[in-house]
């Protein structure tokens, strides 16, 4: 197996290893420790199943539960992230988060599967929380060591929510909003500690993140808009470039991500898992 690192802030893209193949024990510990250093593995060139695509995010951890959007036909882990190629609504995920941060026990990573891609744009940026921690000038650790953030889906998934019944019309994505949105509320330490390897990193942004515990929602949001021009900045990213039959497989606990549009009048169709934390 070969493990190239992107360069970048985080990234690293693995060849010499086939995923449409069960794998050995020691080839899987051999991924997860290169998925915990780098954060984001992309695999080239891997003409995957839904079948593999299972056995594969298996090897890492239970599935995770995966709320709000309805499974494709035949399976009960796998979502379709697809957009038509004349469609007219949002890009789906075009905003920083980290997958279903407003659970009790988040997923620990996602895997994803390019099977349609158009030709320029649809690029899925990472940025990586541990260096953004790192680098954070002291000050702003200051406001946020020890603080608990809440998180919550209502302003993605909530009937009137950014995927609420509005937007059904237009997308191809079977995403299903529900009152359920509305009502979930879940804490996460701001600064988290991994849960494998121990170290720091953030832990979610604005968005899923709608307040903090004990401070004003006017002071919480001033706190959070600040936070969000640091974590997202440009020097702890890395641009993923798709490819068909490429899978990249993240770390939900030391990235955030977003996808990205520049593709209208393509096609895109990529399939989706979640591995839950062990
Ligand atoms: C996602 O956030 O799961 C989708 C990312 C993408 O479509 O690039």
């Amino acid at each position: 197996m070969h493990i190239e690192p992107t360069g970048e802030a985080c990234g690293a893209r693995v060849e010499g290893v086939d995923l449409t193949a069960p794998l050995k024990a020691e080839t899987v510990a051999a991924i997860r420790e290169a998925w915990l250093a780098h954060h984001v593995l992309a695999f080239p060139g891997q003409a995957m199943s839904d079948d593999d695509l299972e056995r594969f995010t298996f090897c890492f951890g239970p599935f995770g539960d995966d709320p709000f959007i309805a499974p494709i036909e035949g399976r009960d882990h796998i979502i379709a992230v697809r957009r038509a190629a004349d469609e007219a609504s949002r890009v789906f995920a075009e905003a920083w988060h980290t997958d279903w941060s407003f659970q009790e026990t988040p997923p620990a990573g996602t895997c994803l599967f390019g099977i349609e891609i158009p030709p320029a744009g649809g690029d899925t940026l990472f940025a990586n929380q541990h260096m953004a921690l790192e680098k954070m000038p002291d000050a702003l650790r200051a406001k946020l060591e020890g603080r608990i953030a809440i998180h919550s889906a209502r302003s993605a998934y909530s009937k009137g929510g950014v995927y609420g019944e509005d937007d059904r019309a237009a997308r191809s994505m079977d995403i299903r909003p529900s009152d359920d949105a509305l009502t979930a509320e879940t804490r996460h330490p701001i600064i988290r500690k991994h849960l494998e390897t121990g170290r720091e990193a953030i832990y979610g942004c604005v968005g899923y993140i709608v307040g903090f515990e004990d401070m004003a929602p006017a002071e919480s949001l001033a706190l959070l808009g600040e936070l969000y021009q640091w974590q997202t900045r440009e020097e702890f990213q890395y641009r993923h470039k798709w490819e068909e039959n490429m899978l990249v497989m993240w770390d939900n606990r030391s990235v955030l991500h977003m996808a990205t549009g520049g593709y209208q009048g393509h096609a895109r169709l990529l399939h989706r898992t979640t591995i839950g934390e062990r």
